[in-house]
């Protein structure tokens, strides 16, 4: 889809008079990240919204970035296109599940991807994304147990790096990346021997991915899980010249943008997050037109989330 030159103008105007960065996450539609100021995943984002100078963010994400957003940034203005825009991984635990899952395990630290909600990041001891899962949790002492939510596959894959068996992960999933499994992934890697395969931790088929290098039926060297973020660098970093994603849909346009030459192919390109997809091109004109929707997050949660979320942005920097 081309972008409409006018709709652009429009947006730039209307944002440079509200003194508003743009953040556009890795899985928004093309014409989105093509107008943002800064593109990237939930780790690069959180840490832009923390610095920022201007005095109003945008974010075309979902609402736990916005969320997120707000807490490391109390004082700026904090603006999603959609407020409806929410994550099935985000809702797979409640606050209240936490509270009971933690006074089943009295003395564990609490590791919450940052794809929770507040409340959730409230009951945290330490928020991780995807970049920075593994270091994370090996920043906690050996000997302590560690209660990992809400992503079992990023969790099983967190256990597995680091031979923690003291890891307790909650069976939580996003829709869009267990949908992605081992047999389509099997088999598009048959029929590109020679590609190399990008795989985000939260896919059902990560653990398949693993399994296709152990057994050399894909050499070792060509497997990599990758969040979003790191899958541009090592497309700008591969010598391949066809690379299978198994990840949201939306993470090819930057994947091409990055690296032109290499040809990349969905493993499954029916993983699209309709949640995402709702910062339309229309809703980002009304949100920088008419200040919508506004982010907010109850003082006393961002407060008690806040030091969770400030110790995600430090690790792995
Ligand atoms: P990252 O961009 O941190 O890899 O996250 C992926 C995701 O699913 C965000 O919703
Ligand atoms: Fe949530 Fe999955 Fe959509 Fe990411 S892709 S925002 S984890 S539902």
């Amino acid at each position: 889809t081309a972008v409409d030159p006018a709709w652009a103008d429009e947006v730039r105007t209307l944002a440079r008079k509200r003194d508003a960065v743009l953040l556009a996450h890795n899985y928004q539609l093309p014409e989105i990240q093509d107008i943002a100021d800064h593109v990237g995943d939930s780790l690069a984002l959180s840490r832009i919204a923390a610095s920022s100078e201007a005095s109003t963010i945008v974010f075309c994400g979902v609402h736990f970035m916005a969320e997120t957003a707000k807490i490391l940034a109390p004082d700026k203005t904090v603006l999603i296109p959609d407020a409806r825009a929410g994550c099935s991984l985000a809702d797979s635990i409640t606050v209240e599940q936490l509270q009971e899952w933690k006074a089943e395990h009295p003395g564990a630290v609490v590791v919450s991807y940052v794809n929770t909600t507040a409340a959730v990041k409230a009951e945290t001891d330490v928020c991780c994304t995807s970049s920075n899962a593994v270091e994370v949790v090996d920043s906690i002492p050996r000997d302590r147990e560690v209660l990992f939510l809400p992503d079992q596959f990023l969790g099983a894959h967190v256990r597995r790096v680091l031979d923690r068996e003291n890891m307790h992960v909650w069976a939580g999933e996003c829709h869009v990346h267990a949908g992605i499994n081992g047999r389509q992934l099997a088999d598009q890697a048959t029929a590109h021997p020679d590609a190399d395969l990008f795989v985000h931790p939260e896919c059902g088929c990560a653990t398949s991915a693993l399994y296709l290098a152990g057994t050399g039926a894909v050499p070792e060297s060509q497997v990599k899980i990758l969040s979003t973020g790191g899958m541009i660098d090592a497309a700008r970093a591969t010598g391949a010249k066809e690379v299978l994603v198994a990840t949201e849909v939306g993470m090819l346009h930057q994947l091409r943008r990055a690296a032109p030459d290499i040809e990349f192919r969905a493993v499954n390109d029916r993983a699209s997050c309709t949640y995402m997809k709702m910062i339309t091109p229309e809703a980002l004109l009304r949100s920088v037109r008419h200040g919508t929707d506004e982010v907010h997050v109850d003082p006393d949660l961002a407060a008690r989330g806040r030091a969770a979320v400030q110790r995600m942005i430090e690790i792995g920097n």
